[in-house]
């Protein structure tokens, strides 16, 4: 996969990355974490969520037992780097769909958390909004999904992150329900 996306050309993204980003974690995690694209630590490290935002996010995982090394995987909606950080399109979205679901057919998760509105709008609701559906859970094609709140955006406003942890921990209690108990 990873071969296929370094010389992936399917929209205009490939021109501005230094290399795409597929995803980091444990392959036979049973909980994916999807964020929106790389930023610029990541275009340039090759891995997702390593800049300040990624902090938060493993700080956060971390509170509720869940670490990149150990238990899950985490990749993002679009694998390369959208210029100056603004979001990608929906046609990109679209072009770089296939890889999302190889990743998602090859680890088959049992529970998939959407970090951002952009990653919910593609995987939970189309017209997710953070601020009233975070937290909330569907059963899509036979994987628990929830949205909450992105990093960057707990970083800008902090005065989210209890509700935000508050997802966390109900998302924890989901996985003990769903996945074996020991998980
Ligand atoms: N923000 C994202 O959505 N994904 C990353 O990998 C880094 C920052």
């Amino acid at each position: 996969l990873l071969a296929e996306l370094n010389s992936c050309q399917r929209c205009g993204l490939c021109a501005g990355r230094t290399q795409p980003v597929l995803g980091a974690g444990v392959p036979n995690s049973r909980i994916v974490i999807v964020g929106e694209a790389p930023g610029k630590n990541e275009d340039e490290q090759g891995k997702p969520f390593v800049g300040r935002s990624g902090k938060l996010l493993d700080q956060m995982l971390a509170e509720v037992g869940l670490y990149r090394d150990k238990n899950v995987f985490i990749t993002n909606i679009v694998k390369c780097r959208p210029p100056e950080n603004r979001d990608p399109s929906p046609e990109e979205c679209a072009a770089c769909r296939e890889y999302l679901d190889r990743i998602l057919t090859i680890i088959d998760p049992k529970v998939i958390l959407c970090v951002g509105r952009i990653s919910a709008q593609r995987l939970f609701d189309p017209n997710f909004r953070v601020t009233r559906q975070h937290g909330e859970t569907r059963e899509i094609d036979g994987r628990l999904v929830m949205g909450t709140f992105h990093p960057a955006a707990l970083l800008r406003q902090p005065q989210n992150k209890p509700e935000a942890f508050g997802d966390f921990v109900a998302l924890r209690q989901k996985i003990t329900e769903v996945c074996e108990h020991t998980y």
